[in-house]
């Protein structure tokens, strides 16, 4: 017992965790200290954001990618995906719903699609911040150049996600194709920190091959980046891909994980994903409850919805963005808390 108040008070006041207490707090079964994890994360949340809950409107706009990531259902030896992208005006008529249900954030994300040159993601950004001046513009478009990166900032965008996946070098390797490497990804992330983004990186929880070790190491390496976001969701096996037959992520984990991460960074922006939602019917409601403030909703038109598989069974797929945007607002009042529609940014 006085092992286990160390760890937790540990991670509370020092804001840190060592690899024997996160071995304890992902193991243990006793159920006050699960309870008492979670209320500390979401205490921690309430001080900074309260009981509000920001939304971020999510709009699909490609599924072909270059890339191809052993667990990512559009990954480019997938012939089954059905391969789509949207047009600029299609992308603008998200944007224009997304703004009347009171999304103050969009996100623009896809594969790394070689259609969507500089020049082509540098004009819808431009686009829709002449358009919603108001908004800040959110890019997950994977691995570029710096100067890359310098340009659509240049152009207008305020925060870009890029999760890291792993912070283990083997583990990387293992969950990638050999001309990726985890080198690169952590020289995306300095870069778009240092050009002044927003910057957000993560991981999936229960990957192959993924151990409380590389979890630890994960851990040590946001501490390093200090990421003003941070996306962690079960991996849940897509049936097109090397890893179909692996078992997912669990409910538990990825909430014992959302915890700690809040714990460590008090004021980081942290999703309750869609993947958490596809594991568990009230999976985002734990999320929240646990430590997340965030929700993404989907705005992508409905016709493609079904398309960005990036992995089986994603929820929402055949509800237009005005039921997941109502929805979603329902869920968190259960709950006691509030959907709101400010910008929200990172409190410093
Ligand atoms: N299960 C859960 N999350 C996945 N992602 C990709 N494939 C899967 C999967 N099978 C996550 C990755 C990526 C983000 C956009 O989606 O972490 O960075
Ligand atoms: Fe999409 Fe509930 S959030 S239908």
């Amino acid at each position: 017992m006085q092992q286990e108040r160390k760890f937790m008070e540990g991670l509370c006041r020092e804001r840190n965790i060592d690899l024997e207490g996160l071995r304890f707090l992902l193991s243990t079964e006793d159920e006050k200290i699960i309870a008492e994890l979670a209320k500390r994360a979401r205490e921690t949340a309430q001080s900074i954001y309260g009981k509000k809950v920001y939304i971020r409107g999510l709009i699909e706009f490609t599924n072909h990618c270059k890339n191809d990531c052993l667990y990512c259902g559009i990954r480019r030896s997938n012939c089954n995906a059905d391969r789509y992208r949207l047009t600029k005006e299609q992308i603008l008529s998200c944007c224009e719903t997304g703004y009347g249900l009171g999304f103050r954030t969009f996100v623009l994300q896809g594969g790394e699609d070689p259609y969507f040159t500089d020049e082509r993601i540098c004009a819808l950004v431009s686009a829709m911040k002449s358009s919603y001046p108001d908004c800040a513009v959110t890019l997950s478009i994977g691995e570029k150049s710096r100067e890359s990166y310098q340009a659509y900032f240049d152009a207008g965008a305020d925060r870009f996600l890029l999760r890291h996946e792993t912070a283990n070098k083997e583990h990387y390797r293992k969950l990638h194709p050999p001309e990726m490497s985890l080198e690169n990804r952590k020289r995306c992330l300095r870069d778009l920190k240092e050009i002044g983004y927003q910057t957000g990186c993560g991981f999936m929880v229960g990957s192959p091959y993924q151990t409380i070790e590389t979890i630890y190491e994960d851990l040590m390496f946001i501490r390093e980046l200090k990421p003003e976001m941070v996306g962690i969701g079960p991996f849940i096996p897509q049936q097109d891909t090397p890893f179909g037959n692996q078992k997912a992520g669990t409910l538990q984990m990825t909430l014992r994980l959302l915890s700690i991460i809040r714990l460590m960074h008090p004021h980081v922006l942290l999703p309750s994903t869609t993947a958490l939602g596809t594991i568990h019917p009230q999976g985002r409601e734990m999320g929240i409850l646990a430590g997340a403030n965030v929700v993404m909703p989907n705005l992508s038109p409905v016709d493609v919805r079904e398309k960005y598989r990036l992995y089986d069974n994603k929820i929402c797929t055949g509800d237009e963005a005005a039921e997941c945007r109502y929805c979603m607002q329902k869920r968190m009042e259960n709950i006691g808390y509030e959907v709101v529609t400010e910008r929200g940014d990172y409190i410093q």
